[in-house]
């Protein structure tokens, strides 16, 4: 998801609100245990843990507010109940006060701007403005380009927020558009995906420039999969920067070619970028273009990631000293890549052209795969290889990803540093 960000609540569960959870007529009545996850800011009250369905229990009421209380009757939070996958409802508050839609997004809206002028610097251009499950707005993100934003509804209840969130946002960015995409199941290749839809404001061109770190990069904010830049792998693109001078670097899966454009900058003696879409290679080389670096002595290879580096290696290229794997968890066609199958013939290739010693940064943003899953297909590629990986850092999300104490799922980026010998 690169939906990214994309802490969807489609998925199974970890922990969270469970059991005995009884709709009641006006509110949701949870046992002692779910209202303690609750009121410990546990965003999410999963389906397989309801006594009755919350989906048919929120039929006929057309999504909204709604109390839920403790097995005593007492108030625990609001929330709204959601008809399908996995989260049953999602929970917007734990406090008394304010009590309408309006009060309560704007509570949200003005906290999570407040986050954003505090911390993050003033010439960054894109960032995640609101991080729904962290900021009190579960189902929706917030991603700011430039003058627009992008809202991602993540389940159709979710709507009767969007507007007041609009109106909000507006009063306190001045922003000149905001777009919605509609991310009810989680991105796949195999079906179309519609573009996103002007909501509030002006239009945008059909490109739009953002700023991070002194880089600039082009961005499509109707696109329909992705406006071309993932605001989640920010540290992750300053650490590549930390490390790829004088280095060689393969750079697979490399989408816009953000991480190359940071390698590149940084001085790199080389930077391949592998993609399967010749689209996003052609998009790759305009963000070079864009921020003055030669093209050359880098490479833009359109091919599948393993087939890719099979490729470097017969040419005799490499070895290379730092590789960077950031798949999708799915991708279709003929050399589609399935993350929980490939992982390790990925890392197994990647070895294979990859210095004593060398790096590699592996991603992997599956909110249904645990960072211990994660760490076993990397094991099970360096097994193959018969290598040794050593984690030298986890990288994680940047400042604008909020997430709750206790609330595991929000931690969905891995991004592990790892050094092979
Ligand atoms: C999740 S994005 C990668 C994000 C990217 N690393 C970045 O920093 O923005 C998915 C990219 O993987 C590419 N892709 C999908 N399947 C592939 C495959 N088998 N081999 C190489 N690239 C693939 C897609 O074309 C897309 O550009």
């Amino acid at each position: 998801m690169r939906g990214r960000g994309r802490t969807t609540g489609s998925g199974g569960g970890v922990r969270g609100p469970r059991k005995n959870v009884d709709i009641r007529r006006g509110g949701v009545r949870l046992d002692d245990e779910g209202a303690w996850w609750v009121r410990a800011g546990h965003p999410w009250v999963y389906r397989k843990t309801l006594k009755h369905d919350a989906g048919s229990a929120s039929e006929g009421r057309g999504g909204g507010l709604m109390e839920v209380l403790d097995p005593r009757g007492r108030f625990v939070g609001r929330g709204y109940l959601c008809k399908g996958g996995a989260v049953a409802m999602r929970i917007l508050s734990t406090r008394e006060a304010p009590r309408g839609v309006k009060g309560l997004v704007r509570k949200a809206v003005d906290e999570a701007v407040s986050i954003r002028e505090s911390f993050l610097p003033p010439d960054l251009t894109t960032y995640r403005l609101i991080h729904g499950e962290g900021e009190g707005l579960s189902g929706i993100t917030v991603d700011r380009y430039g003058q627009y934003a992008v809202v991602t509804q993540y389940c159709e209840e979710a709507g009767f927020m969007i507007e007041d969130i609009c109106e909000a946002i507006g009063e306190r960015t001045g922003l000149e558009g905001i777009y919605l995409q509609k991310r009810f199941k989680p991105v796949s290749e195999k079906k179309q995906h519609s573009a996103a839809s002007l909501i509030w404001g002006r239009r945008a061109e059909v490109e739009q420039i953002i700023h991070e770190n002194g880089m600039k990069f082009y961005v499509d904010v109707r696109a329909p999969v992705s406006v071309g830049m993932f605001c989640d792998l920010r540290e992750a693109r300053s650490k590549v920067y930390e490390l790829a001078r004088n280095r060689r670097v393969v750079n697979c899966f490399s989408h816009t070619g953000s991480f190359s454009i940071y390698a590149a900058a940084a001085g790199a003696r080389e930077v391949v970028s592998i993609d399967i879409s010749k689209k996003y290679l052609a998009w790759s080389k305009r963000n070079f273009d864009l921020n003055e670096l030669d093209t050359n002595p880098h490479d833009f290879m359109a091919a599948d990631a393993s087939t890719g580096m099979a490729r470097l290696s017969k040419k005799g290229r490499g070895p290379y000293d730092l590789i960077i794997l950031d798949p999708p968890t799915f991708s279709s066609g003929k050399e589609g890549f399935v993350l929980k199958n490939d992982y390790p013939d990925l890392l197994e290739s990647a070895l294979e052209i990859l210095n004593p010693g060398g790096l590699i940064l592996a991603c992997c943003n599956a909110v249904k795969i645990s960072d211990d899953e994660f760490q076993r297909l990397i094991s099970a590629g360096a097994v193959k290889a018969g290598r040794t990986l050593r984690i030298l850092e986890k990288i994680g999300l940047p400042v604008d990803f909020p997430q709750v104490v206790g609330f595991r799922e929000g931690a969905y980026l891995k991004a592990f540093l790892m050094a092979a010998f």
